[in-house]
Formats: structure tokens, C-alpha cells, sequence
């Protein structure tokens, strides 16, 4: 079967960055740094993004690039009895599209709230009850909410008819248009987030370092997840988008470019946020820690609170805020989507659009269970076991097949330096990818089961 291959250099590079650039950038990042010690986290969240983010970077891409498929396909072309160890990111993706689709669903409602602030002034009842139409029951139940449907169909109907064009017309193009469209909206978001009055305040809490944190494992274990996450290794995702490189293409440069793009969005992002929140505080005589609420809350309860006081045009810079939401979180969509579509094509021998018609179809089905007016309970339990197991757990073995199973680590590294500009350091790789994160990473399930059975 005849494999599609990015137009341009740049068009792989801005697809990898899209995939990288999301929520998790968004409200996740500024959350966790704040959590973990503020300016202090930041020294194991670099840690983590040199010991562990680009060099799973280097390798995925490595192993797409080499082996020229999803990532089942990669690994039956490393070995045949390893096949079914790919089929799991697989799964863990298309489960989390069912969820992901349904927080850009929410964002796209808020976008057009936004115009009319029409979450009024109590944002939390607006948003659990109105919107979500939540109920307070222990084990709720209850049909479609639909509010949220509505925006489930639109997000849906938006992936498909850019992936039902394929991998250089329909992802490379979108993303083409998204993360420029995406950059400017988030300069003017933080250009205003940095310059309300009292912004000040909130960049202070954001960078004054607690440096006791560096002694506390949850912190390093924090960082690790936030860069597996925010990276999108682990998944199959960048095995899969390098599979569509040209022969020539520089690996390893393209790996920093990625890490390096994400990293400094996320603290675009975390500067606009704080900025805004400092603000928040000084309108309401409060602390600033009283303001900075995590997760969800933060992009669809605290916003529209801060927006509510904005000194003028609260209604325009919230509707750009929730559009930035909306890009960011479709450039990660459809890298997910792409996973589950390429590998059942290359699986089954059917088109890649017939691959892309079937997946939407399932997972649109899916998804429906999370937009019904019990959806966010479900939504928090699923996302929790993907976060701490899936993504570390595939991270795990990926790593140790890599360098103890299969034992490519050295031909990998070779691959990459024969198509880049400079060498890799393999002390630097085995001792960081082949040794540090796997034991961290065993730490890092370890604990999150020892604290669920708890
Ligand atoms: N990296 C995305 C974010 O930070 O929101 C989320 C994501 C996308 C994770 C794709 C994993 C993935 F494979
Ligand atoms: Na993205």
C-alpha cells in the first residue's frame, strides 16, 4: 500500500508541536507548576524534559522513521512477537479521544458564552449545573445533556472533514493554519493576562521558588508526568507522524525543535494565566492561592470569574481564550485520532480514509457516554487510571524494550545520527533514558496503585 508523506519539512515539525501543544499546556501546566513549588518545580520539570521527554522524542521518531509505521506495525517489524505491545497505545488513545473530544466540546460552548458572558455571576453553578447539568446524587445518572452534545457533534464533524483528506491535506494543512492562528492568540492572551493591574502578584507566586519541594518525591514524579503528557510520547503519536517522513529528514533537530517549541508555549501560557489570576486576587481582596484552583476548574469556573472583572472587552479576550482552547486541543485530536486510524489501516489492509470513517463513527458513539449528565463523574475516573497507568506504564516498557529487550538502542541512535546534523551523546541516552527514567517511572506506579488501593 502506497504510504502518504508530509508535503514540507516544516508540516512534520508543526504537526509534532500541534500534538504536543493542548490543554495540557493550557490549564495543566500553570496548575502543576504552582502546586509543585512554583519556580522551584521548574528545575525538575527541565530534568525530566532532558532525561526523559527528548529522548523518547529521539526514539519514537526514530523508530517510525526506521521501521515506517504505525506503532504495531514498528513493532512487528522489530520483532513478530511484539506486536500486540503496540496495540496498547492504541487503545489507551482512542479512550482518551472519547474524553479529550468532550473538554474541547465544553470549550467550544464557552467560546460562545464568552461573547454574552453568559455564565453570569455565579460561574460554578453555571457550569456544574446549567451547563453540565450535573446531578448531586452519589452514583448519578441520566440521559444526554444537551448542551453538551451539541458541541460534541460540532468537534467531531470539525476532526472528521480534516482527516477524511489525509495526512499532508488534511492534518499538515490544519495544523499550517492552527499554530500560527494559535500563537498569535496566545501573545495577545498574554499580553493582557501580564499587563492587568495587579499581575504582579500572581507572577510572583508563580516563580517564588518553595525549594523544600525538591525533596519531595511527588514533585519529580510530577514532573515526569507533566512532560510525558504534555510531550505526547507514549502513545504511538510521534511514531506514527514520523512514519510519514521523506528519507531524509533530521531526527534529532526536529526532537529539540518540538520539545523546545512546547516548553516555551507552556510558559507563555503560564505567565498569561498567572497574570490573570494576581489580578483576580487584588479585585477580590484575596491571596492569590485562593484564586489558583486546578484541572478543570481553572479554564471553566476561575476564568469566567476573572473575565466577569475585567476593566473592558471581558466578553472578546475570553472568546480568543476558549478558541485558543478549542486549536490547541483539535491539533491534539487529530495526532490521537491518526494513531487509531493508521494502525487499523495498516492492520487490515483498508484505506486510510476508510480506516478514518470507522474510527470517527465508533468513537463518536463513544464519546457520547462523557457529554450525558454523569459525564464528568466518568470523565475524572478514566482520566485518572489513563494519567497514572497508561501513559507511564507504556512509557516503562517502551524504554526497556528499547534498550534491554530488543536491544536497538544502538542502531536507533546510529538511525537518527545518519540522518541529522549532529550526533547524539549515547551516555547520555542510556544513562537518562535507559536507566533514570525507568527506575522513576516503576516508582511512579508503584505509588499511584499504592495510593489507589489505599
Ligand atoms: N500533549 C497534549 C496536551 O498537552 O494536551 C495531550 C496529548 C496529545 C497527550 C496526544 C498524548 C497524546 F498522544
Ligand atoms: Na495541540
Amino acid at each position: 500500500m502506497q504510504r502518504e508523506t508530509w508535503a514540507t519539512r516544516t508540516g512534520f515539525v508543526l504537526a509534532a508541536v500541534g500534538s504536543a501543544i493542548g490543554l495540557g499546556n493550557i490549564w495543566r501546566f500553570p496548575y502543576v507548576t504552582y502546586e509543585n513549588g512554583g519556580g522551584a518545580f521548574l528545575l525538575p520539570y527541565l530534568i525530566a524534559l532532558f532525561t526523559a521527554g527528548i529522548p523518547l522524542l529521539i526514539f519514537e521518531f526514530a523508530i517510525g522513521h526506521k521501521y515506517r509505521g504505525s506503532a504495531p506495525l514498528a513493532l512487528r517489524r522489530i520483532s513478530e512477537k511484539w506486536e500486540w505491545l503496540g496495540w496498547w497505545p492504541v487503545l489507551v488513545s482512542f479512550v482518551i479521544t472519547l474524553y479529550y473530544t468532550v473538554v474541547i466540546a465544553w470549550a467550544v460552548s464557552y467560546a460562545w458564552f464568552a461573547l454574552t458572558q453568559a455564565w453570569g455571576a455565579d460561574t460554578k453553578g453555571f457550569f456544574f449545573g446549567s451547563y453540565l447539568g450535573l446531578p448531586d446524587t452519589f452514583w448519578p445518572t441520566g440521559g444526554l445533556q444537551p448542551s453538551v452534545a451539541i458541541a460534541l457533534i460540532l468537534v467531531w464533524i470539525a476532526s472528521f472533514l480534516i482527516m477524511v483528506r489525509g495526512v499532508s491535506e488534511g492534518i499538515e494543512r490544519a495544523n499550517k493554519i492552527f499554530m500560527p492562528l494559535l500563537l498569535v492568540l496566545m501573545l495577545i492572551i498574554t499580553l493582557r493576562g501580564i499587563t492587568l493591574p495587579g499581575a504582579v502578584e500572581g507572577l510572583n507566586h508563580l516563580f517564588t521558588p518553595d525549594w523544600s519541594k525538591l525533596f519531595d518525591g511527588k514533585v519529580w514524579l510530577a514532573a515526569y508526568g507533566q512532560i510525558f503528557f504534555s510531550l505526547s510520547v507514549g502513545l504511538g503519536v510521534m511514531i506514527t507522524y514520523a512514519s510519514y517522513l521523506p528519507k531524509k529528514a533530521d531526527l534529532t533537530n526536529n526532537a529539540f525543535i518540538t520539545a523546545l517549541a512546547n516548553s516555551g508555549f507552556s510558559l507563555l501560557a503560564a505567565l498569561g494565566v498567572f497574570g490573570a489570576i494576581g489580578f483576580m486576587a487584588q479585585a477580590q481582596g484575596v491571596p492569590v492561592n485562593e484564586v489558583a484552583a486546578g484541572g478543570v476548574g481553572l479554564a471553566f469556573i476561575v476564568f469566567p470569574q476573572i473575565l466577569n472583572s475585567f476593566p473592558a472587552l471581558g466578553g472578546l479576550f475570553g472568546f480568543l481564550f476558549f478558541v485558543a482552547l478549542v486549536v490547541a486541543g483539535m491539533s491534539s485530536l487529530i495526532s490521537l485520532v491518526n494513531v487509531v486510524a493508521q494502525s487499523v489501516a495498516d492492520k487490515f489492509g483498508i484505506s486510510y480514509k476508510q480506516a478514518v470513517i470507522g474510527v470517527h463513527v465508533v468513537a463518536f458513539l463513544g464519546s457520547l457516554l462523557f457529554a450525558t449528565k454523569a459525564g464528568l463523574i466518568y470523565l475524572d475516573i478514566v482520566d485518572h487510571f489513563i494519567n497514572n497507568y497508561g501513559i507511564a506504564l507504556i512509557g516503562l516498557a517502551e524504554v526497556v524494550a528499547v534498550f534491554w529487550i530488543w536491544k536497538i538502542f544502538g542502531p536507533l541512535a546510529d538511525h537518527a545520527d545518519s540522518v541529522s546534523d549532529f550526533r547524539v551523546s549515547r551516555p547520555w541516552l542510556l544513562l537518562s533514558a535507559g536507566i533514570l527514567t525507568p527506575i522513576l517511572l516503576t516508582v511512579m506506579a508503584w505509588k499511584a496503585l499504592a495510593a489507589d488501593l489505599a
